[in-house]
Protein backbone atom coordinates (compact mmCIF):
# COMPACT_ATOMS: atom_id res chain seq x y z
CA UNK A 1 0.00 0.00 0.00
CA UNK A 2 1.57 3.48 -0.88
CA UNK A 3 2.22 5.82 1.81
CA UNK A 4 -0.60 7.83 0.42
CA UNK A 5 -2.96 5.48 0.61
CA UNK A 6 -2.09 4.49 4.34
CA UNK A 7 -1.97 7.79 5.50
CA UNK A 8 -5.50 8.31 3.93
CA UNK A 9 -6.65 5.34 5.37
CA UNK A 10 -5.29 6.25 8.73
CA UNK A 11 -6.73 10.19 8.59
CA UNK A 12 -10.05 8.59 8.46
CA UNK A 13 -9.66 5.93 11.22
CA UNK A 14 -8.05 9.01 13.39
CA UNK A 15 -11.14 11.41 12.59
CA UNK A 16 -13.70 9.00 13.31
CA UNK A 17 -15.03 9.34 16.58
CA UNK A 18 -14.95 6.49 19.02
CA UNK A 19 -19.01 4.47 18.19
CA UNK A 20 -19.71 7.08 15.47
CA UNK A 21 -20.39 3.92 13.04
CA UNK A 22 -23.06 3.42 15.57
CA UNK A 23 -24.14 7.61 16.19
CA UNK A 24 -27.78 8.16 16.61
CA UNK A 25 -29.55 10.98 16.46
CA UNK A 26 -32.79 11.34 19.08
CA UNK A 27 -34.92 13.61 19.82
CA UNK A 28 -35.70 14.79 22.96
CA UNK A 29 -39.11 16.45 24.04
CA UNK A 30 -39.10 19.47 27.14
CA UNK A 31 -40.48 22.72 28.00
CA UNK A 32 -37.09 24.55 29.14
CA UNK A 33 -36.80 27.36 27.05
CA UNK A 34 -35.95 30.41 29.35
CA UNK A 35 -32.03 31.54 29.74
CA UNK A 36 -31.36 29.18 32.63
CA UNK A 37 -33.41 25.93 31.77
CA UNK A 38 -31.47 26.34 28.24
CA UNK A 39 -28.40 26.22 29.33
CA UNK A 40 -29.15 23.26 31.36
CA UNK A 41 -30.22 21.71 28.51
CA UNK A 42 -27.06 22.34 26.92
CA UNK A 43 -25.47 20.43 29.27
CA UNK A 44 -27.45 17.28 28.94
CA UNK A 45 -26.85 17.65 25.15
CA UNK A 46 -23.38 17.80 25.19
CA UNK A 47 -22.91 14.83 28.14
CA UNK A 48 -25.11 12.89 25.47
CA UNK A 49 -23.35 14.13 22.66
CA UNK A 50 -20.07 12.73 24.06
CA UNK A 51 -21.09 9.15 23.80
CA UNK A 52 -20.64 9.53 20.43
CA UNK A 53 -24.74 9.86 19.74
CA UNK A 54 -26.53 12.86 18.99
CA UNK A 55 -29.42 15.54 20.63
CA UNK A 56 -31.70 16.57 19.01
CA UNK A 57 -33.82 19.09 20.72
CA UNK A 58 -37.31 19.13 21.16
CA UNK A 59 -37.63 22.45 22.92
CA UNK A 60 -41.68 22.92 23.42
CA UNK A 61 -41.81 26.97 24.39
CA UNK A 62 -45.10 27.80 26.84
CA UNK A 63 -44.24 25.53 29.91
CA UNK A 64 -45.49 22.33 31.00
CA UNK A 65 -48.93 23.07 30.65
CA UNK A 66 -48.75 23.70 26.81
CA UNK A 67 -46.16 21.13 26.24
CA UNK A 68 -47.28 18.19 28.18
CA UNK A 69 -50.39 17.99 25.94
CA UNK A 70 -48.24 17.75 22.80
CA UNK A 71 -45.94 15.03 24.27
CA UNK A 72 -48.46 12.64 25.17
CA UNK A 73 -50.64 13.03 21.94
CA UNK A 74 -47.39 12.44 20.07
CA UNK A 75 -46.51 9.41 21.48
CA UNK A 76 -50.35 7.84 21.40
CA UNK A 77 -50.46 9.07 18.26
CA UNK A 78 -47.92 7.19 16.81
CA UNK A 79 -44.97 10.18 16.29
CA UNK A 80 -42.86 9.41 19.66
CA UNK A 81 -39.92 11.51 20.40
CA UNK A 82 -36.26 9.14 21.57
CA UNK A 83 -37.10 11.21 25.25
CA UNK A 84 -39.34 13.42 27.01
CA UNK A 85 -39.63 15.53 30.19
CA UNK A 86 -42.22 14.97 32.97
CA UNK A 87 -42.42 16.34 36.76
CA UNK A 88 -42.02 13.36 39.27
CA UNK A 89 -44.84 12.04 39.77
CA UNK A 90 -48.28 10.85 38.41
CA UNK A 91 -48.28 12.74 34.76
CA UNK A 92 -46.82 9.54 32.73
CA UNK A 93 -49.02 7.10 34.40
CA UNK A 94 -51.74 6.51 31.58
CA UNK A 95 -48.45 6.14 28.99
CA UNK A 96 -47.02 3.53 31.43
CA UNK A 97 -50.44 1.57 31.67
CA UNK A 98 -50.68 2.04 27.90
CA UNK A 99 -47.55 0.15 27.46
CA UNK A 100 -46.13 2.30 25.38
CA UNK A 101 -42.96 3.37 27.51
CA UNK A 102 -39.30 1.56 27.61
CA UNK A 103 -38.82 -0.14 30.77
CA UNK A 104 -35.10 1.23 31.95
CA UNK A 105 -35.06 -1.77 35.05
CA UNK A 106 -31.98 -2.88 33.32
CA UNK A 107 -30.07 0.06 33.70
CA UNK A 108 -31.72 1.25 36.75
CA UNK A 109 -30.28 -1.97 37.95
CA UNK A 110 -26.88 -2.51 36.07
CA UNK A 111 -25.76 1.03 37.39
CA UNK A 112 -27.33 1.12 41.09
CA UNK A 113 -30.26 3.56 40.89
CA UNK A 114 -31.80 2.47 44.00
CA UNK A 115 -28.57 3.04 46.25
CA UNK A 116 -28.00 6.04 44.13
CA UNK A 117 -31.08 8.27 44.08
CA UNK A 118 -32.26 9.78 47.13
CA UNK A 119 -34.94 10.74 48.18
CA UNK A 120 -35.98 7.14 46.89
CA UNK A 121 -39.30 8.79 46.27
CA UNK A 122 -37.76 10.02 43.07
CA UNK A 123 -37.01 6.52 41.86
CA UNK A 124 -40.51 5.07 43.45
CA UNK A 125 -42.42 7.68 41.48
CA UNK A 126 -40.86 6.03 38.05
CA UNK A 127 -41.74 2.88 39.30
CA UNK A 128 -44.69 0.44 38.33
CA UNK A 129 -45.28 -3.22 39.24
CA UNK A 130 -41.98 -2.90 39.88
CA UNK A 131 -40.76 -2.01 37.01
CA UNK A 132 -38.73 1.43 36.43
CA UNK A 133 -39.92 3.68 33.79
CA UNK A 134 -37.75 6.81 34.00
CA UNK A 135 -34.91 8.81 34.97
CA UNK A 136 -35.44 11.09 37.79
CA UNK A 137 -32.56 13.70 36.99
CA UNK A 138 -33.46 16.76 39.54
CA UNK A 139 -34.87 17.84 42.94
CA UNK A 140 -36.90 20.98 41.99
CA UNK A 141 -38.58 22.59 45.12
CA UNK A 142 -41.05 25.13 44.82
CA UNK A 143 -40.64 26.27 48.66
CA UNK A 144 -39.08 29.59 48.06
CA UNK A 145 -39.06 33.12 47.78
CA UNK A 146 -37.21 35.48 45.81
CA UNK A 147 -36.46 38.61 46.80
CA UNK A 148 -34.77 42.06 45.15
CA UNK A 149 -32.18 43.91 47.64
CA UNK A 150 -32.24 46.34 45.59
CA UNK A 151 -35.86 46.48 45.53
CA UNK A 152 -36.51 46.75 49.34
CA UNK A 153 -33.06 49.41 49.45
CA UNK A 154 -35.34 51.54 47.22
CA UNK A 155 -38.53 51.78 49.15
CA UNK A 156 -36.04 51.94 52.39
CA UNK A 157 -37.28 48.91 54.23
CA UNK A 158 -35.11 46.07 55.33
CA UNK A 159 -34.79 42.66 52.88
CA UNK A 160 -37.91 40.95 54.83
CA UNK A 161 -36.92 37.53 56.56
CA UNK A 162 -40.12 35.86 56.16
CA UNK A 163 -43.38 36.03 54.51
CA UNK A 164 -44.75 38.19 58.16
CA UNK A 165 -42.02 41.00 57.67
CA UNK A 166 -42.91 41.30 53.69
CA UNK A 167 -46.13 41.74 54.30
CA UNK A 168 -45.37 44.56 56.41
CA UNK A 169 -42.92 46.14 54.16
CA UNK A 170 -45.82 46.36 51.02
CA UNK A 171 -47.23 49.59 51.75
CA UNK A 172 -43.55 51.37 51.31
CA UNK A 173 -43.16 48.77 48.27
CA UNK A 174 -46.06 50.68 46.61
CA UNK A 175 -45.16 54.02 47.34
CA UNK A 176 -41.87 53.32 45.86
CA UNK A 177 -43.60 52.47 42.66
CA UNK A 178 -42.58 48.69 42.71
CA UNK A 179 -44.25 45.60 42.36
CA UNK A 180 -44.71 43.66 45.60
CA UNK A 181 -45.24 40.50 43.89
CA UNK A 182 -44.27 39.24 40.85
CA UNK A 183 -46.92 36.30 39.21
CA UNK A 184 -46.67 35.71 35.40
CA UNK A 185 -50.11 34.65 33.90
CA UNK A 186 -49.51 31.64 33.29
CA UNK A 187 -52.25 29.71 35.40
CA UNK A 188 -49.48 27.31 36.69
CA UNK A 189 -47.67 30.22 38.19
CA UNK A 190 -50.30 31.04 40.55
CA UNK A 191 -51.39 27.47 41.46
CA UNK A 192 -48.03 27.31 42.73
CA UNK A 193 -47.77 30.24 45.00
CA UNK A 194 -50.74 29.56 46.59
CA UNK A 195 -49.51 26.02 47.34
CA UNK A 196 -46.39 27.59 48.51
CA UNK A 197 -48.48 29.88 50.49
CA UNK A 198 -50.56 26.41 51.94
CA UNK A 199 -47.60 25.07 53.71
CA UNK A 200 -45.95 27.78 55.19
CA UNK A 201 -49.47 29.80 56.34
CA UNK A 202 -51.75 26.95 57.29
CA UNK A 203 -48.58 24.26 58.47
CA UNK A 204 -47.36 21.66 57.35
CA UNK A 205 -50.02 19.03 59.14
CA UNK A 206 -53.00 21.02 57.20
CA UNK A 207 -51.07 20.94 54.31
CA UNK A 208 -50.97 16.79 54.87
CA UNK A 209 -54.53 16.90 55.21
CA UNK A 210 -55.60 18.61 52.32
CA UNK A 211 -52.86 17.48 49.84
CA UNK A 212 -51.82 14.13 50.55
CA UNK A 213 -55.12 12.64 52.38
CA UNK A 214 -57.34 14.79 50.15
CA UNK A 215 -59.26 15.77 53.17
CA UNK A 216 -61.72 18.30 52.44
CA UNK A 217 -63.19 18.77 55.94
CA UNK A 218 -59.26 19.95 56.43
CA UNK A 219 -59.95 21.94 53.44
CA UNK A 220 -62.72 24.07 54.72
CA UNK A 221 -61.50 24.24 58.11
CA UNK A 222 -59.95 27.58 59.67
CA UNK A 223 -56.57 26.91 58.89
CA UNK A 224 -56.92 27.13 55.66
CA UNK A 225 -58.67 29.84 55.19
CA UNK A 226 -55.57 31.94 56.46
CA UNK A 227 -54.03 30.61 53.25
CA UNK A 228 -57.27 32.34 51.12
CA UNK A 229 -56.80 35.48 53.42
CA UNK A 230 -53.17 35.70 52.42
CA UNK A 231 -53.78 34.73 48.66
CA UNK A 232 -56.83 37.85 48.40
CA UNK A 233 -53.98 39.92 49.25
CA UNK A 234 -51.16 38.52 47.06
CA UNK A 235 -53.48 38.79 44.26
CA UNK A 236 -53.66 42.38 45.08
CA UNK A 237 -50.37 42.78 45.52
CA UNK A 238 -49.35 41.06 42.24
CA UNK A 239 -51.89 42.32 39.97
CA UNK A 240 -49.83 44.97 38.08
CA UNK A 241 -47.24 42.40 37.12
CA UNK A 242 -48.71 42.15 33.33
CA UNK A 243 -46.12 39.60 32.09
CA UNK A 244 -46.95 35.66 30.80
CA UNK A 245 -43.96 33.78 31.24
CA UNK A 246 -42.47 32.57 34.77
CA UNK A 247 -38.86 34.03 34.18
CA UNK A 248 -40.28 36.97 32.45
CA UNK A 249 -42.09 37.57 36.19
CA UNK A 250 -38.50 36.39 37.79
CA UNK A 251 -36.19 39.31 35.79
CA UNK A 252 -38.81 41.79 36.99
CA UNK A 253 -36.94 40.66 40.52
CA UNK A 254 -34.02 40.83 38.88
CA UNK A 255 -34.33 44.42 37.33
CA UNK A 256 -35.62 45.28 40.52
CA UNK A 257 -39.67 46.11 39.14
CA UNK A 258 -40.91 43.59 41.82
CA UNK A 259 -40.04 43.51 44.80
CA UNK A 260 -40.45 39.64 45.82
CA UNK A 261 -41.75 36.35 43.64
CA UNK A 262 -42.63 32.90 45.05
CA UNK A 263 -41.21 30.43 42.21
CA UNK A 264 -39.54 27.14 42.47
CA UNK A 265 -35.94 27.23 42.37
CA UNK A 266 -35.60 27.10 38.70
CA UNK A 267 -35.07 30.67 38.50
CA UNK A 268 -31.97 30.62 40.03
CA UNK A 269 -31.07 29.51 36.82
CA UNK A 270 -32.61 33.27 35.76
CA UNK A 271 -30.34 34.69 38.25
CA UNK A 272 -27.34 33.18 37.33
CA UNK A 273 -27.40 33.85 33.88
CA UNK A 274 -28.02 37.46 34.57
CA UNK A 275 -25.20 37.59 36.76
CA UNK A 276 -26.88 38.03 40.12
CA UNK A 277 -24.94 36.50 43.24
CA UNK A 278 -27.43 35.57 45.87
CA UNK A 279 -26.98 36.98 49.48
CA UNK A 280 -25.18 39.89 47.20
CA UNK A 281 -28.24 41.13 44.67
CA UNK A 282 -30.76 38.71 45.79
CA UNK A 283 -31.92 37.01 49.15
CA UNK A 284 -33.72 33.37 48.81
CA UNK A 285 -36.13 32.52 51.58
CA UNK A 286 -37.18 28.97 51.64
CA UNK A 287 -40.75 27.63 53.06
CA UNK A 288 -41.00 31.65 52.69
CA UNK A 289 -39.14 32.23 55.93
CA UNK A 290 -41.95 30.43 57.85
CA UNK A 291 -40.51 27.11 57.95
CA UNK A 292 -37.48 25.68 55.97
CA UNK A 293 -39.06 22.83 54.39
CA UNK A 294 -38.32 21.55 50.51
CA UNK A 295 -40.47 19.45 48.07
CA UNK A 296 -39.13 17.09 46.25
CA UNK A 297 -40.57 18.33 42.74
CA UNK A 298 -38.86 18.43 39.51
CA UNK A 299 -38.28 16.31 36.55
CA UNK A 300 -37.82 12.96 35.35
CA UNK A 301 -37.19 11.64 31.34
CA UNK A 302 -39.08 8.48 29.88
CA UNK A 303 -38.42 7.07 26.94
CA UNK A 304 -40.87 5.69 24.83
CA UNK A 305 -41.25 2.43 22.55
CA UNK A 306 -38.90 2.92 19.47
CA UNK A 307 -39.01 0.15 16.84
CA UNK A 308 -35.71 0.60 16.17
CA UNK A 309 -32.89 -1.21 18.04
CA UNK A 310 -29.96 1.14 17.58
CA UNK A 311 -32.45 3.85 18.93
CA UNK A 312 -33.40 1.71 21.61
CA UNK A 313 -29.99 1.56 22.75
CA UNK A 314 -28.91 4.76 22.44
CA UNK A 315 -31.99 5.39 24.71
CA UNK A 316 -30.35 3.37 27.23
CA UNK A 317 -27.54 5.09 27.12
CA UNK A 318 -29.08 8.69 27.56
CA UNK A 319 -30.96 7.27 30.46
CA UNK A 320 -27.56 6.15 31.80
CA UNK A 321 -25.63 9.54 31.56
CA UNK A 322 -28.43 11.92 32.89
CA UNK A 323 -27.65 10.25 36.16
CA UNK A 324 -24.02 10.28 35.81
CA UNK A 325 -21.95 12.48 38.49
CA UNK A 326 -20.59 14.99 35.88
CA UNK A 327 -23.64 15.07 34.19
CA UNK A 328 -25.79 15.48 37.42
CA UNK A 329 -23.35 18.41 38.52
CA UNK A 330 -23.02 20.34 35.70
CA UNK A 331 -26.42 20.25 34.83
CA UNK A 332 -28.11 20.61 38.29
CA UNK A 333 -25.89 23.21 38.98
CA UNK A 334 -26.94 25.69 35.70
CA UNK A 335 -30.77 24.88 36.60
CA UNK A 336 -30.74 25.50 40.36
CA UNK A 337 -32.10 22.76 41.32
CA UNK A 338 -30.62 19.63 43.66
CA UNK A 339 -28.66 16.40 42.30
CA UNK A 340 -31.22 13.34 42.59
CA UNK A 341 -27.61 11.44 43.59
CA UNK A 342 -26.19 11.96 47.19
CA UNK A 343 -22.52 11.43 45.98
CA UNK A 344 -21.36 14.12 44.45
CA UNK A 345 -19.68 17.06 45.43
CA UNK A 346 -21.43 20.79 44.96
CA UNK A 347 -18.95 23.41 46.38
CA UNK A 348 -19.47 25.37 43.46
CA UNK A 349 -23.27 25.31 44.84
CA UNK A 350 -24.30 29.32 45.85
CA UNK A 351 -25.40 29.88 48.77
CA UNK A 352 -29.26 29.47 48.28
CA UNK A 353 -28.24 26.01 46.52
CA UNK A 354 -26.99 25.55 49.98
CA UNK A 355 -29.78 26.31 51.83
CA UNK A 356 -31.63 24.02 50.00
CA UNK A 357 -28.81 21.14 50.52
CA UNK A 358 -28.94 21.58 54.08
CA UNK A 359 -32.65 21.54 54.46
CA UNK A 360 -32.78 18.53 52.36
CA UNK A 361 -30.04 16.83 54.60
CA UNK A 362 -31.94 17.73 58.00
CA UNK A 363 -34.52 15.36 56.09
CA UNK A 364 -37.54 18.82 55.71
CA UNK A 365 -39.08 17.55 53.27
CA UNK A 366 -42.48 17.12 51.50
CA UNK A 367 -43.83 15.44 48.37
CA UNK A 368 -44.80 17.82 45.87
CA UNK A 369 -48.27 17.69 44.58
CA UNK A 370 -47.67 16.42 41.49
CA UNK A 371 -46.59 13.29 43.41
CA UNK A 372 -49.64 13.16 45.61
CA UNK A 373 -52.86 14.23 43.43
CA UNK A 374 -53.71 12.84 39.86
CA UNK A 375 -53.19 15.11 36.77
CA UNK A 376 -57.14 15.53 36.55
CA UNK A 377 -57.43 17.15 40.24
CA UNK A 378 -54.33 19.14 40.31
CA UNK A 379 -55.79 21.00 36.63
CA UNK A 380 -59.85 21.59 38.83
CA UNK A 381 -57.39 23.21 41.38
CA UNK A 382 -55.16 25.09 39.40
CA UNK A 383 -58.57 26.18 37.76
CA UNK A 384 -60.21 27.61 40.77
CA UNK A 385 -56.96 29.66 41.52
CA UNK A 386 -56.31 31.13 38.65
CA UNK A 387 -59.93 32.17 38.25
CA UNK A 388 -59.97 33.63 41.66
CA UNK A 389 -56.81 35.19 41.16
CA UNK A 390 -57.82 37.10 38.17
CA UNK A 391 -61.52 37.90 39.54
CA UNK A 392 -60.81 40.48 42.30
CA UNK A 393 -64.94 40.10 43.26
CA UNK A 394 -64.49 36.53 43.96
CA UNK A 395 -64.16 36.31 48.28
CA UNK A 396 -61.58 34.21 49.77
CA UNK A 397 -64.34 32.33 50.93
CA UNK A 398 -65.88 31.48 47.79
CA UNK A 399 -62.39 30.16 46.39
CA UNK A 400 -62.18 27.86 49.87
CA UNK A 401 -65.81 26.57 49.05
CA UNK A 402 -64.70 25.48 45.29
CA UNK A 403 -61.66 24.54 46.39
CA UNK A 404 -62.92 22.24 49.17
CA UNK A 405 -65.87 20.44 47.25
CA UNK A 406 -62.86 19.84 44.56
CA UNK A 407 -60.87 18.07 47.34
CA UNK A 408 -63.95 16.12 48.33
CA UNK A 409 -64.11 14.36 45.07
CA UNK A 410 -60.22 14.50 44.60
CA UNK A 411 -58.14 10.87 43.64
C1 LIG B 1 -41.34 22.79 36.17
C2 LIG B 1 -40.08 21.99 35.94
C3 LIG B 1 -38.86 22.84 36.04
C4 LIG B 1 -39.02 24.17 35.40
C5 LIG B 1 -40.39 24.80 35.49
C6 LIG B 1 -40.62 26.01 34.62
O1 LIG B 1 -42.45 21.97 36.01
O2 LIG B 1 -39.97 20.96 36.91
O3 LIG B 1 -37.77 22.11 35.51
O4 LIG B 1 -38.16 24.48 34.51
O5 LIG B 1 -41.37 23.85 35.22
O6 LIG B 1 -40.48 25.70 33.29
Amino acid sequence: MTIRRTAAVLAATVLLPLGAAHAVDLEVTHWWTSGGEAAAVAELAKAFDATGNKWVDGAIAGGGDTARPIMISRITGGDPMAATQFNHGRQAEELIEAGLLQDLTEVAEKEGWKDLVRPSSLLDACTKDGKVYCAPINIHSWQWMWLSNAAFEKAGVPVPKDWYEFEKAVPALEKAGIVPLAVGGQSWQSKGAFDVMAIALAGIDTWKKVYVELDADAARGPEFAKVWAAAAKARDWSKDTKVQDWNQATNMVITGKAAAQIMGDWAQGEFQVAGQVAGKDYTCLPGLGVNEIISTGGDAFYFPKLDDPEKTKAQMQLASVMLSKETQVAFNLKKGSVPVRGDVDLNAANDCMKKGLDILAKGNILPDSTMTMSPDTTNQLQDVIVQFWNTPSMTPEEGQKRFADIIAQAD
